[in-house]
């Protein structure tokens, strides 16, 4: 296939927030564009790096022994100023002066929505690949770094719980994923816990005092409630005040915050990632563009950047329901 593609130089970047699977993806792409007789350039910091022309050729074994590590080798950022047109017209003339005719962009919605932009303006050949822990992602059943940030975040529930059960408390423990309650909802139902307060589906504080009532007075000693972070971070403690207000009930509160981002990458995103990277190289290599690569059902799919980010992922309310019927 290489040989008759119009794709000679490619480049990578990972944008917006780290995910756990980042370095196993971008490893994948140097690999698989190895492996096709491309070269392929690392771009440094994202968006930023690619306006400054923080861009440099990656080999084979640049990327030796980052599999298994979290963060990516390439850091990652947030570019406001790509919001920009002209500030896209700097990054392409950057991408141009370094011959690069293809590009993957692993990152999230964000980084998505500056890929559909380098595409639709300057017609540059781009695919996404979705990594995010927030897998708020649609087109793609699971995005690099949803698995890991959910063991990790399950890890941390579970030891708070047998804290809550010695003492006799109710815990708040908040976790991320901004507008989105995937983690939550996963968490919720992977840890038991006895609410969820996520925005696609909320639950009033009413609500969720009854039902730790209803649990007292079955002899419950102990509740453990989870708040998708939401718009504003440590909205767990304004939870925790409202509940103290209207029952007198005193809420521990967790904010688990960016541990929930780190760490080795568990083997879902490994695999994930490795699939995913080497068919973003694919993808570019058949004049795909303006997609993202992404998985359903088990199968790699080409899914349109444009509906990736006009769709609007659903939450599963098949797990919320099943929290409900099983905290007992
Ligand atoms: O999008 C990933 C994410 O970790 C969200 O869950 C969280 O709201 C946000 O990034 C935090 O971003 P930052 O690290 O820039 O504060």
């Amino acid at each position: 296939m290489n040989t008759t593609s119009q794709i000679k130089k490619i480049g990578v970047l990972t944008s917006g927030g780290d995910s756990p699977g980042m370095n196993a993806a971008i490893r994948a792409v140097v690999r698989t564009g190895t492996e096709l007789n491309l070269s392929v350039y690392g771009i440094r910091r994202g968006y930023q790096g690619m306006v400054n022309g923080e861009i440099e050729p990656l080999e084979t074994s640049s990327v030796a022994n980052i599999l298994q590590r979290g963060g990516t080798i390439l850091k990652a950022g947030r570019c406001l100023e790509f919001l920009n047109a002209p500030t896209r017209a700097k990054a392409v003339e950057e991408i141009k002066k370094h011959d690069i005719d293809g590009i993957v962009c692993i990152g999230g919605d964000g980084s998505f929505r500056g890929a559909l932009d380098l595409w639709k303006e300057h017609q540059l050949p781009i695919v996404g690949v979705p990594g995010t822990i927030d897998n708020d992602i649609a087109g793609t059943d699971l995005t690099i770094g949803f698995d890991t940030a959910i063991n990790t975040a399950l890890e941390a529930i579970d030891r708070i719980r047998d804290t809550a059960a010695s003492h006799n408390r109710l815990f708040i423990v908040e976790v991320m994923g901004r507008d989105s309650g995937f983690i939550a909802t996963a968490v919720g139902l992977a840890g038991g816990a006895e609410e969820i307060f996520i925005p696609e589906n909320p639950v009033s504080v009413d609500q969720a005092i009854q039902r730790i009532q209803r649990g007292m007075a079955r002899g419950k000693t102990s509740s453990i409630l989870i708040a998708a972070e939401g718009r504003k971070p440590g909205r767990a403690y304004d939870l925790a005040e409202s509940i103290r207000k209207k029952s007198g009930f005193e809420a521990k509160v967790c904010v688990l915050g960016h541990v929930q981002r780190g760490g080795s990458p568990t083997a879902v995103d490994r695999i994930l990632a490795s699939r995913l990277g080497s068919a973003s190289v694919h993808a570019l290599c058949q004049g795909l563009s303006g997609i993202m690569v992404g998985q359903q059902n088990n199968q790699v799919v080409y899914e349109p950047l444009v509906d990736c980010l006009s769709k609007k992922k659903q939450i599963g309310q098949n797990l919320l329901d099943l929290t409900n019927t099983l905290a007992k």
